[in-house]
């Protein structure tokens, strides 16, 4: 999958010396480098690194190879893994994704893309209106070029003086023109402001434009193409990546506007999501990035609880020696607006105050529960539970569990008996138990409520974790959570799509007729925060039902309190 000249690049780029010395202390000998074997015990060095041949050799136990195959052994890695990790190292990104998606479809859309770009780009040159505007904001003729803006100007079809085959499919599929219902073309934009989004091999993937004046809508993006998926791509990530690598940290925006002004004050590591929230798949590629990862969110309601959201996809992701952080603006700043004002050393100052994630989800936790009382703190227990669930490094979560325990009171033995007996977490409750599981009879068509629900609006899952649904039936309202989380936005089309000739399709379609049957009678909204507070219920009845069978120990019995209704 990985091509073999992604691979012979690594190997040029990096030393086995470097590499191997970051994790023994390597003595020069001679030619060589030298050292005791870290593959097998031993006191005397005859573990020899040559940096002319790029390899490792001990002559004790045999050991040898090159510095992949060193990151596999040392660090216990398949070998995808330790290019990853290599790859990482060295600044760069592996380009499997890219391979197999070049395979599939070899792309027309991408000179489109530039050609509009370039036209943009000049129509900017041509606009006294469009630079007076950016340079009413601040923005220097040199930023402009380094992210190269641009202007679409105004009018129904100016593209069709530039891309020779406006009347053909690319341009519909590159997102730049829109078919309307009488069969005519015209451009996706007009009158704005052009900001070209670029995909991680460098390549434009799509735009976002902006009004100049107070239109609507304020941002209008590319559609999701081939090319372009929305909850995949972070926007300057092409023009952060050298300084993300050297500073070994990144900074997550919200606005292509705050990327571009954080980059012309010196602050060359932001990047922003394009106007969608936070998703996993962001998450995992920000981890990757650098050890340090800084989400800056307004420091309003909405912002907290995009801030929560991206919390949730950061848990499951995390790795020992991560730090993942959040800032919150002072209100009705953004990073725009803060650099502006009160430039790049200020707001470096504002990043030393973010909440590391740990201390943002506790204080959170802790803000929704009465910590001073008995009940508050078994409500506290059970939802740190269910969110340290997902957490796969070991330490971070031995960590999160200490600094819970010690939150609730708790011996951390005593908040790990609770977690083993599993007071939150619905995955392993099965349905063996028939007298409980009588209790729960309505869960299959209460989760394909749901799914109908869901479908009907998908946005709904966005705050929805998969993992809170389990037992018979829920199969499918888990992918569906899943899928719509992994993708952000989607319309019922996407997801049907999505999901034919997966072993859902069937039930999929019959639940799509349901729809159209019931489609504009029923709320969904309110109908969905109902059904979402009855699975709940029904959990909760669940677990009570079992503790009540059984001798309890104290921290059964706080954890009763806790589901007993106050
Ligand atoms: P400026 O007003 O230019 O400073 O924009 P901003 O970057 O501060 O925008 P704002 O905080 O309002 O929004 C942040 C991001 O959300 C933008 O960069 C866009 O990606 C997205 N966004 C904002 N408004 C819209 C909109 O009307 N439609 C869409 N699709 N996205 C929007
Ligand atoms: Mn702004």
């Amino acid at each position: 999958m990985i091509p073999q000249s992604f691979i012979d690049d690594l190997l040029n780029r990096l030393s086995v010396v470097d590499v191997v010395g970051r994790a023994v202390t390597l003595k020069k000998a001679g030619a060589n480098y030298q050292s005791c074997c870290p593959f097998h015990e031993e006191k005397t060095p005859s573990f020899t690194v040559s940096p002319s041949k790029q390899f490792y050799h001990c002559f004790g136990c045999g050991a040898h190879g090159n510095i992949i195959d060193f990151t596999m052994a040392w660090r216990n890695l398949s070998f995808v893994q330790a290019i990853e990790e290599l790859a990482h190292s060295a600044g760069l990104s592996v380009p499997k994704n890219e391979l197999k998606r070049a395979e599939r479809q070899p792309d027309i859309l991408t000179p489109l893309l530039e050609e509009a770009s370039n036209f943009y780009r000049n129509s900017l040159k041509g606009s006294k209106r469009a630079i007076e505007y950016l340079k009413a904001r601040g923005v220097t003729g040199q930023t402009a070029a380094r992210f190269g803006l641009g202007y679409a100007p105004p009018g129904w079809q100016a593209l069709a003086k530039v891309l020779k085959n406006y009347e053909e499919q690319g341009p519909i599929d590159s997102g730049l023109v829109v078919l309307n219902d009488s069969g005519r073309r015209y451009d996706r934009f007009r009158d704005r402001i052009m900001f070209p989004i670029k995909g991680h091999r460098g390549r434009i993937v799509g735009f976002g434009g902006r009004v100049l004046d107070a239109g609507e809508p304020k941002y209008l993006n590319s559609p999701e193409t081939r090319l372009f998926e929305k909850g995949r791509e972070l926007y300057g990530l092409v023009q952060a990546q050298r300084a993300i690598h050297s500073k070994n940290r990144v900074l997550v925006v919200e606005g292509y506007m705050d990327v571009v002004m954080l980059h012309q004050h010196g602050i060359d590591y932001a990047v922003a999501t394009l106007g969608t929230a936070t998703t996993s798949t962001h998450a995992k590629a920000l981890i990757r990035l650098a050890d340090e990862v800084i989400f800056s969110f307004d420091g309003d309601a909405a912002g907290r609880r995009a801030a929560w959201r991206a919390l949730g996809h950061c848990l499951q992701v995390i790795e020992d020696g991560k730090r993942v952080k959040f800032l919150f603006l002072p209100d009705g700043e953004d990073p725009d607006s803060f650099v502006r004002d009160h430039g790049a050393e200020a707001f470096e100052k504002l990043i030393e105050t973010a909440q590391s994630l740990s201390r943002f989800m506790l204080d959170h936790l802790a803000s929704e529960s009465e910590l001073n009382t008995e009940e508050g703190r078994a409500k506290f227990v059970k939802q740190a539970g269910a969110m340290l669930q997902q957490v796969t490094a070991p330490v971070y979560q031995l960590l999160l569990r200490k600094s819970v325990a010690d939150m609730a009171g708790l011996s951390l033995e005593e908040l790990d008996g609770i977690y083993k007996a599993n007071i939150s977490l619905p995955t392993s409750i099965t349905t063996n138990n028939l007298k409980v599981a009588r209790s729960v009879r309505s869960a299959p068509s209460l989760s394909r409520h749901l799914v109908r629900l869901i479908l009907m609006q998908p946005s709904l899952a966005m705050d929805l974790q998969a993992d809170e649904f389990s037992g018979a039936g829920t199969e499918l309202l888990r992918a569906l959570i899943e899928m719509i989380k992994l993708n952000g936005e989607m319309t019922e089309g996407e997801l049907e799509q999505q999901f034919a000739r997966s072993e859902f399709e069937n039930t999929i379609s019959r639940i799509l007729s349901e729809i159209r049957e019931l489609n504009g009678k029923i709320e969904v909204k309110q109908e969905f925060m109902d059904a979402i507070k009855k699975w709940h219920l029904q959990q909760r009845k669940r677990r009570i039902g079992e503790l009540l069978k059984t001798e309890l120990t104290p921290a059964q019995k706080l954890e009763l309190l806790g589901l007993l209704p106050h």
